[in-house]
C-alpha cells in the first residue's frame, strides 16, 4: 500500500521504515532538511537499535523515501501523522501547533477516500476538532495511537502487543491491511471511537508513570524504616495482578513521553471540569521529581556532607538505556544539580553525549567510561546501560580511583559485591 508518514522524529522515522520493511511503499515527510538528508541516505538521525538496518534496506529497495515536500503525500492511501506534541512553554497542556500545521499542510494533497491516521499523543477531543477539515477533503480521520518504547521501537512497531484504531470501522479495516503481519499472527486489534483511542494512549502512560511513582513512594517509606524497596518490589511483583514490571525504584521516569503526557492529561482534565479525577497525577509527578533530589542528597551524604570541588562521575545521560534521548532525562538533571552545587561533574554515556552537550555545555563529558571514572571521589549510576550496571566490576573500579563512594540511582548494582570491594554503597530505598 502507498503510505505517507508526516513527522520523522522518534515515532515517524521508525514508523516509516517499519512500514517499508513489511512491504509498503512509504514516503516520510518532515520540515527539517537535515533530518531528511540523513534519512534519505539510510542513516538514522538518532540512536535506535535496529533502525539503521531497516532504514538502509528500505531506501535501497526503493520502497522508502524521504522528502521535505508535503506534496509528495499525494497518492498515498493512508497518511500517518507522527509529529510531536510537546509540553507548552508556559503551562502543562500539550502544544498542538505541529499537529495542526501537519493537517493544514496535508489538506490540499488529500484525495477522496484517503485515510488520515493520527499517531501523535494528543489531548482527548483533538481528533474530533480535526474531523471537519478532513471530512471536507473527502478523507476519513482515525486515531491510531502508538505505544512504542524507545530502545525497542522497531520491534514494538512491527510486532506490537495490541493495535488500537479509533474511528470508522471501514477505515480500521484498511489499517488491518497495513499492519498485516501483526494481524495475521492474532495481535489484539481494538476498534473504538476517536475519544477512546486518544484516551487509551494517555491512560496507558498515566498508569505506567503511576506504577513507577508508587514504587518510588515505597522507596521513600523504606528509607525511614530500614526496609529494602527492591525486595519489596520482588515480593509484591509475584502477585500477577500487580506484576514485577515497572516497579524499578530509582531516580524515576523521564523522556519525551511520560512526564509531558501526565501533565497534558491533568491540563485536559481541568479543561473538561474533571481535574479532580486525575489530581493524583500531580502527586505522581512530584514523587518522581523528589527522587532526583534524593539522589543528589545521597551523593552529599556519601561524601561526608558536601560536594564542592569534589569530582563526581555520572554514569549515564540518556533518560534510559538503549536510547540517546535526553528529553527530561532524570540522569542529566542529577548531573546539572550536582554541578550547581560546585561539584566537578564528569558525565559519560555510550550514545547520548552529543545531545547532552548541546543542551548542557557547562558539564564535562568523557566518552570512555574508565577515563570518566579516573580519580572520581564518587560515582553515581543514573542510566542502567549494561556497561555500567553489569559490566563494571567494583574491583576494576577500585583500580581507576581512590574514591570509594558509589550511589546507585537505578538500584542496578549488587550492594554486597561493592561493599565487599571496600566501597560505600548507597541505593535508592535500600538500607
Ligand atoms: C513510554 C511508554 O512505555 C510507551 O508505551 C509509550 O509509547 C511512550 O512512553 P519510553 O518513553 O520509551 O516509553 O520509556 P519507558 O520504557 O516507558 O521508560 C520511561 C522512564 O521510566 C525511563 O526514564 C525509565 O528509566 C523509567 N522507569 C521505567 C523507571 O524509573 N522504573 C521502571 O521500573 C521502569
Amino acid at each position: 500500500m502507498r503510505l505517507s508518514v508526516i513527522g520523522c522524529g522518534y515515532l515517524g522515522a521508525v514508523h516509516a521504515a517499519a512500514m517499508a520493511s513489511i512491504g509498503h511503499e512509504v514516503v516520510g515527510i518532515d520540515v527539517d532538511p537535515r533530518k531528511i538528508d540523513a534519512l534519505s541516505r539510510g542513516e538514522a538521525p538518532f540512536f535506535e537499535p535496529g533502525l539503521p538496518e531497516i532504514l538502509s534496506a528500505g531506501v535501497a529497495s526503493g520502497r522508502l523515501r524521504f522528502t521535505t515536500d508535503i506534496a509528495e503525500a499525494l497518492g498515498a492511501k493512508v497518511h500517518f501523522i507522527g509529529v510531536g506534541t510537546p509540553q507548552q512553554k508556559d503551562g502543562y497542556a500539550a502544544d498542538l501547533t505541529y499537529v495542526n500545521a501537519a493537517v493544514d499542510a496535508l489538506l490540499p494533497y488529500l484525495s477522496p477516500g484517503d485515510i488520515v491516521a493520527g499517531k501523535s499523543t494528543v489531548p482527548v477531543g483533538t481528533a474530533a476538532s480535526l474531523t471537519p477539515r478532513i471530512d471536507a477533503a473527502g478523507a476519513t480521520l482515525v486515531w491510531n495511537p502508538e505505544f512504542l518504547r524507545e530502545g525497542w521501537a522497531v520491534q514494538d512497531t512491527i510486532d506490537p502487543d495490541r493495535l488500537v484504531v479509533g474511528g470508522s470501522a471501514d477505515a480500521a479495516d484498511v489499517l488491518r491491511e497495513v499492519y498485516h503481519p501483526a494481524v495475521a499472527k492474532g495481535t489484539p486489534f481494538l476498534v473504538t471511537d476517536l475519544a477512546t483511542a486518544e484516551l487509551v494512549k494517555v491512560a496507558a502512560n498515566a498508569f505506567l508513570a503511576t506504577k513507577i511513582s508508587f514504587i518510588n513512594a515505597m522507596a521513600e517509606i523504606a528509607e525511614v524504616t530500614g526496609a529494602d524497596v527492591t525486595q519489596l518490589a520482588e515480593a509484591i511483583g509475584h502477585d500477577d495482578r500487580i506484576g514485577r514490571k515497572f516497579l524499578g525504584a530509582g531516580i524515576g521516569f523521564g523522556g519525551g513521553c511520560l512526564p509531558k503526557d501526565i501533565r497534558a492529561f491533568s491540563a485536559r482534565a481541568e479543561e473538561l471540569g474533571r481535574g479532580e479525577s486525575v489530581a493524583f497525577l500531580r502527586e505522581v509527578d512530584e514523587i518522581n521529581l523528589r527522587r532526583r533530589e534524593r539522589a543528589v542528597q545521597l551523593v552529599i551524604e556519601g561524601l561526608g556532607g558536601q560536594v564542592f570541588e569534589k569530582k563526581i562521575t555520572v554514569l549515564g545521560a540518556a533518560f534510559k538505556p538503549y536510547s540517546d534521548d535526553i528529553r527530561d532525562s532524570p540522569a542529566l538533571d542529577v548531573a546539572v544539580r550536582l554541578h550547581g552545587l560546585g561539584a566537578r561533574v564528569v558525565v559519560t554515556d555510550p550514545e547520548a553525549i552529543a545531545n547532552a552537550q548541546r543542551v548542557h555545555p557547562q558539564l564535562t563529558y568523557v566518552a570512555d567510561r574508565d577515563e570518566a571514572i579516573a580519580d572520581a571521589d564518587a560515582i553515581i549510576l543514573v542510566t542502567e546501560w549494561d556497561e555500567y550496571r553489569r559490566e563494571l566490576a567494583p574491583e576494576h573500579a577500585s583500580t581507576l580511583t581512590h574514591g570509594r563512594v558509589v550511589i546507585d540511582g537505578r538500584n542496578g548494582l549488587d550492594p554486597a559485591a561493592w561493599r565487599a570491594a571496600g566501597w560505600t554503597y548507597l541505593g535508592m530505598g535500600r538500607p
